[in-house]
């Protein structure tokens, strides 16, 4: 199936091998034809007004929420929050669930995998509040290494990516989360990556909170999605104070709403909202089973071209084994910036850096990575090129 034709911007660019939707992944048509219609037949301002636009607008946006909900098998929808991404949804629970529940000496128990935005919020929390911060180790594939003595009484939360934006890792979080639970943890899954790739079940899984943002699944960009247990949500105190949160306000007090209102103050991305429905949607019709296949297929391909290439090292896992789309190398000679600069001469699209994860990148001892990564709109052709394109740079820089 060629699905690169759902997407106006490989019509656009008809040259474009882009292998960075891990970054951000290509909108298709359904989901600009969203946007757009929202803005020519319902846009209004949600939840204010009682006229018929508003009243559209709202049911739009509320629909949107029952989607995320089924998406990812939680139980009620009040139980997701939009937010601006995936970074705001674990900012709203460091400060409101963490800043309410924590105190000084509690621990949080990260992973050496984590993204900044999974990181710098608890940072926050430790300047702020004398927490203590714990990492799980990874072993060479890049898999953590969970030692149940690593999660005590005196650990609150383990907040962990559901799969490794650098390394491209799928992470191992099953028995993590029950050991979590069993010592009354709280449990927070990064499923930025995890998301776009599988299927997610909430309540299987029993994260207690998880977060994604929309724009790489497809979805427009300014949208995020906080999931929490209600009961949890339900104690913890808005985030984000203004219009929209509250039920009363006085001159000296306000009481909140309910959720999820109580964490979204103010005017939401109401459009983005609005056609996040369509991407999840689209990505339902296309369905995972076939999203799995393309990706893996493209993935294995890739390592074995890859890996044919004597100059250049594999970063992370070595096979397909615990591996997502995402394929992160270097190249003896040339600098990871220099590797995407030469081939972004050839309109192909990789990421090079420390991917935000900069204590990952001083444990590895490397300054930075390539990284492809690929969706399920990439095809074999597009690997080919980024070989050639590869083998190109390598000689330029090493004639
Ligand atoms: C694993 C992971 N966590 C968090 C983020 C942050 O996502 P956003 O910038 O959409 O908030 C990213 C984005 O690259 C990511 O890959």
């Amino acid at each position: 199936m060629n699905f690169r034709q759902d997407f106006p911007i490989f019509i656009t660019n008809p040259n474009l091998v882009y292998l960075d939707s891990a970054a951000t992944s290509q909108k298709p048509k359904v989901v600009l034809e969203a946007l757009r219609y929202y803005y020519e037949n319902e846009n209004a301002n949600i939840h204010r007004s009682a006229h018929f636009l508003a009243e559209k607008a709202t049911v739009a946006y509320e629909a949107t929420r029952q989607t995320v909900a089924d998406f990812i098998g939680a139980k009620h929808k009040h139980e997701i929050i939009f937010t601006r991404n995936a970074t705001e949804s674990i900012n709203l629970v460091a400060r409101s669930w963490g800043e309410t529940f924590l105190k000084a000496g509690d621990e949080v128990l990260l992973s050496k995998l984590e993204h900044h935005s999974n990181l710098i919020p608890w940072l926050q929390l430790k300047e702020k509040i004398g927490i203590e911060i714990k990492y799980l180790d990874i072993d060479e594939s890049g898999q953590l290494i969970f030692d149940e003595s690593q999660i005590t009484e005196k650990t609150k939360l383990v907040s962990l990516t559901g799969m490794s934006n650098s390394l491209g890792v799928i992470t191992h979080l099953k028995p993590i989360i029950t050991k979590a639970h069993e010592v009354g943890a709280k449990v927070l899954i990064d499923a930025c990556q995890m998301a776009v790739h599988s299927p997610i079940d909430v309540q299987e899984l029993d994260a207690d909170f998880l977060v994604f943002s929309a724009h790489k699944l497809y979805g427009p960009t300014g949208v995020g999605v906080l999931y929490g247990k209600s009961d949890l949500l339900e104690k913890m105190p808005p985030f984000l104070g203004g219009g929209e949160m509250i039920q009363q306000v006085f001159e000296d007090r306000f009481i909140a709403g309910d959720i999820p209102n109580k964490f979204e103050a103010g005017t939401p991305n109401i459009a983005g909202v609005t056609a996040f429905k369509a991407a999840i949607e689209y990505l339902n019709s296309v369905g995972f089973e076939t999203i799995q296949k393309q990706e893996k297929a493209l993935t294995e391909y890739a390592l074995e071209k890859l890996k044919a290439l004597p100059y250049l090292k594999l970063i992370g896992p070595q096979g397909m084994k615990n591996r997502g789309s995402i394929i992160s190398f270097t190249i003896d000679g040339v600098h990871p910036h220099d590797i995407a600069e030469g081939l972004s001469q050839k309109q192909i699209c990789i990421r090079a850096g420390h991917h935000c994860t900069q204590p990952l990148m001083d444990y590895l001892e490397l300054p930075a990575t390539a990284r492809a990564s690929f969706a399920f709109y990439n095809e074999v052709e597009e690997v080919d090129k980024l070989v050639k394109g590869l083998e190109e740079v390598y000689e330029y820089f090493n004639q």
